[in-house]
Order: C-alpha cells, then sequence, then structure tokens
C-alpha cells in the first residue's frame, strides 16, 4: 500500500451499531462516525435519549434508527438483533459495545452478590451476547469491526467499584481471545479504555470537589476527558486506517496510565 492509497479516516457507506448510544460516549460516537459518513444504530434502554440522538443525527444530514431494548436480557438482545436486521438486511458492519452501568460504590469487603451479579449481567454477559449475534453476519461475509469500551479500571485500581473494574478486565481478555480466533475471518477487534470522561456515568465524581480532585491530580492532563475525545479514537479504530490494528487497547485517559 502506498502512500497514494492511504486509507481514509471516514466509513462511507458502513452500517455502525453503538449500543448506550442515547447518551455520553455513545452519543458522541454516533454523531461522529455520521460525520464521518456511516449510518448509525443506536440502542439503550431509554427510548426518548435516542430518539433525541436520532434528530441530531437527522439535523446532520445522516440516517439514523433508534431502537430501544435492555441489553441486560437474552430477550433485549434478540429484540434489538432483530429489529436491526429488519433495517439491514445483511448485518452491521461496526459494533461498537458501549453500554455499561456502575450502580453501586462500596468497599469490596461490602459488595454483595446482587450487585456483582447485576453488574456482570449488563456489562460482561449482555455485551458478549450481543456481539455473538451482531457478529455472525460479518464472520460470515469475512469483513467487520468491533470495538468494545473498557476503562483504565482495566488495568487499575479505580476504588470503591470493584465489579465494575472486573467487568471491564474481563472485556479486556475477551477482545483479545476474540481477536485473535477472528483475524483471518475479517473480523478486527480492539478496546478503547477511557480514564474519566465528563458523562452522566462521572458527574458525581465531577461534582464533589475532593473526587474531582483526586481525578485531576492523577490525571497527567489535569482534566477530565470530553465524549467527542472517545468518540474520535473509536472511529480511527473503525475505520480502514487501523486496518492492521487488532487485538489492541487503546488508552484514552490524558497519560493517566502512563504515569
Ligand atoms: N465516563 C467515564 O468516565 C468512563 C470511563 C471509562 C469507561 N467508560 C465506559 O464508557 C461507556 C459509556 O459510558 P458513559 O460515561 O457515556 O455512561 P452513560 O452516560 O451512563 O451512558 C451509558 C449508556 O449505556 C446505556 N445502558 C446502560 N445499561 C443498559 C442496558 N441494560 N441496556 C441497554 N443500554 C444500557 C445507557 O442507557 P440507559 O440507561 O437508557 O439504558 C446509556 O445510553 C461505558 O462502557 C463506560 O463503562 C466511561
Amino acid at each position: 500500500m502506498g502512500a497514494a492509497d492511504a486509507p481514509p479516516f471516514r466509513l462511507d457507506g458502513r452500517r455502525a451499531l453503538i449500543t448506550g448510544g442515547g447518551r455520553g460516549i455513545g452519543r458522541a460516537c454516533a454523531l461522529a462516525m455520521v460525520q464521518a459518513g456511516a449510518e448509525v444504530a443506536v440502542t439503550s434502554r431509554t427510548a426518548t435519549q435516542l430518539d433525541e440522538v436520532v434528530g441530531a443525527i437527522e439535523a446532520l444530514g445522516g440516517k439514523g434508527i433508534a431502537i430501544p431494548t435492555d441489553l441486560g436480557t437474552a430477550d433485549g438482545a434478540t429484540h434489538l438483533t432483530e429489529s436491526l436486521h429488519r433495517h439491514w438486511p445483511d448485518g452491521a458492519d461496526i459494533l461498537v459495545n458501549n453500554a455499561a452501568i456502575s450502580p453501586h460504590v462500596a468497599a469490596v469487603e461490602e459488595l454483595e452478590d446482587d450487585a456483582w451479579s447485576e453488574i456482570l449481567r449488563v456489562n460482561l454477559q449482555g455485551t458478549v451476547r450481543i456481539t455473538r449475534q451482531i457478529c455472525a453476519p460479518m464472520l460470515a461475509r469475512q469483513s467487520g469491526a468491533v470495538v468494545n469500551i473498557t476503562s483504565i479500571g482495566s488495568v487499575r485500581a479505580l476504588p470503591k467499584i470493584a465489579a465494575y473494574n472486573a467487568s471491564k478486565g474481563a472485556l479486556a481478555a475477551w477482545t483479545k481471545t476474540m481477536a485473535v480466533e477472528w483475524a483471518q475471518r475479517g473480523v478486527r477487534v480492539n478496546a478503547i479504555a477511557p480514564a474519566y470522561i465528563e458523562t452522566e456515568m462521572t458527574a458525581e465524581v465531577k461534582r464533589r470537589d475532593k473526587l474531582r480532585g483526586w481525578v485531576e491530580d492523577r490525571t497527567p492532563m489535569g482534566r477530565f476527558g470530553q465524549p467527542e475525545e472517545v468518540a474520535w479514537p473509536i472511529l480511527f479504530l473503525c475505520s480502514d486506517a487501523a486496518s492492521y490494528v487488532t487485538g489492541t487497547t487503546l488508552y484514552v485517559d490524558g497519560g493517566w496510565t502512563a504515569a
């Protein structure tokens, strides 16, 4: 491949499914992909947020599809896959596994079974299940890209969210296995590990002076990231510009894991 054929950072003609696309990083990713030429489907449990995102996509002149569902259940995943395939009979070209929860803040010894189950059911099992379904057509036609949103919590001890960190560590390991198993089947699989990004998930951390200061002190760049600053690296990994990139984690963390 010569310089003249340098691959574009564009997604024209691609169809991308973004889970958790109703707000935060998923929303920013949806809009970035539409600006790069993709058609986008967004899913989450909150239909009003999905409708707002589709409105924003259309305001950019793009095409968007909203499919409300609960990815924490098998029925919810089946509903999403069947609905998506009614719109796109050949399936998606891109899957961004972004939906996740982090509802419990507690010390390791206080984190009960129910909390562990809830987090692993959505963040891990829900992600794995929908990936199997959405990637089947990708494997059949030997073309596709998957990006799993993990966290610096997969490699750093973010305090009081052990189950969340473990769910993201599991996704990081799964990303590598999947990438290797599919490396010769046309489907690339990578992960993005953000540090603290300004979204609803981190609103409480940002609001409380002590916690905000803790994050800013530990981030070499000295600030929270913005959702768009995660969306652009996701876009890169899904584009042909990353055609030789699979099985890797890109840290989008203001330098956190380098320090
Ligand atoms: N913000 C950060 O600092 C940060 C740092 C590292 C990693 N991350 C990761 O980045 C991703 C996006 O996070 P965010 O900060 O943008 O969080 P967010 O604003 O809370 O967005 C999470 C999205 O996931 C959806 N979701 C949650 N549970 C779901 C379920 N059972 N079924 C379907 N959709 C579900 C939510 O919609 P509903 O609630 O309406 O279903 C929402 O659209 C997550 O994987 C998160 O772990 C975030």
